[in-house]
């Protein structure tokens, strides 16, 4: 495994839950694609969720999708773009902008999104509360999307990254 994984459990598990607060603010959503499995998970995030079990990232995507993806690579990639394709959407990411998948997905693709402010404390399975190494951003895929994430009052900083362009 690569050295900076090990040291980095954001990098390494996929097991920081999205705390309740941010669906109540920009939900409803209709999907999670990658919910957390049925006997860890706090709460529901969206009527539909669909586990790695369900394999989520290789069905049929439908309405207003939540995503806080799994964190390695390949399947972070493979559902950003997949949320890209769908165009209805908020995802919530690690602040890594340099990197290929915000330059050649994120970037092209996107809506909106929001910097944010604060440091979110994620939901581990055991159902205590912990703050990533990183800080996190809200990603708007489709209009919809974007004026939730504009209305939400969340703090941080909003831009528009293709707000008229398509
Ligand atoms: C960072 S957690 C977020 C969980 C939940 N979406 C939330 O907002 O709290 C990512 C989850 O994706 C799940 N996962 C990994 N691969 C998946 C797949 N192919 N399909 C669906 N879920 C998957 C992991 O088990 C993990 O629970």
């Amino acid at each position: 495994m690569d050295i900076r994984q090990q040291k980095n459990p954001l990098a390494s598990r996929d097991d920081w839950y999205t705390p309740r607060w941010v669906i109540d603010t920009l939900g409803p959503f209709d999907l999670d694609p990658c919910a957390a499995p049925a006997d860890v998970r706090p709460f529901q995030t969206a009527p539909t969720m669909w586990t790695e079990k369900d394999d989520g990232l290789n069905r049929q995507w439908n309405g207003v999708v939540w995503m806080n993806p799994p964190y390695s690579r390949v399947l972070l990639r493979q559902f950003c773009e997949k949320m890209a394709r769908h165009n209805n959407g908020i995802a919530l990411l690690i602040n890594r902008q340099d990197n290929v998948l915000w330059q050649e997905v994120i970037f092209p693709t996107a809506m909106s999104m929001i910097f944010m402010r604060h440091r979110v404390r994620f939901i581990r399975p055991d159902g205590t509360t912990g703050n990533p190494f990183f800080g996190s951003c809200l990603v708007a895929w489709g209009y919809k999307c974007d004026r939730r994430l504009r209305q939400s009052g969340i703090e941080g900083k909003y831009v528009a990254l293709n707000v008229g362009q398509f």
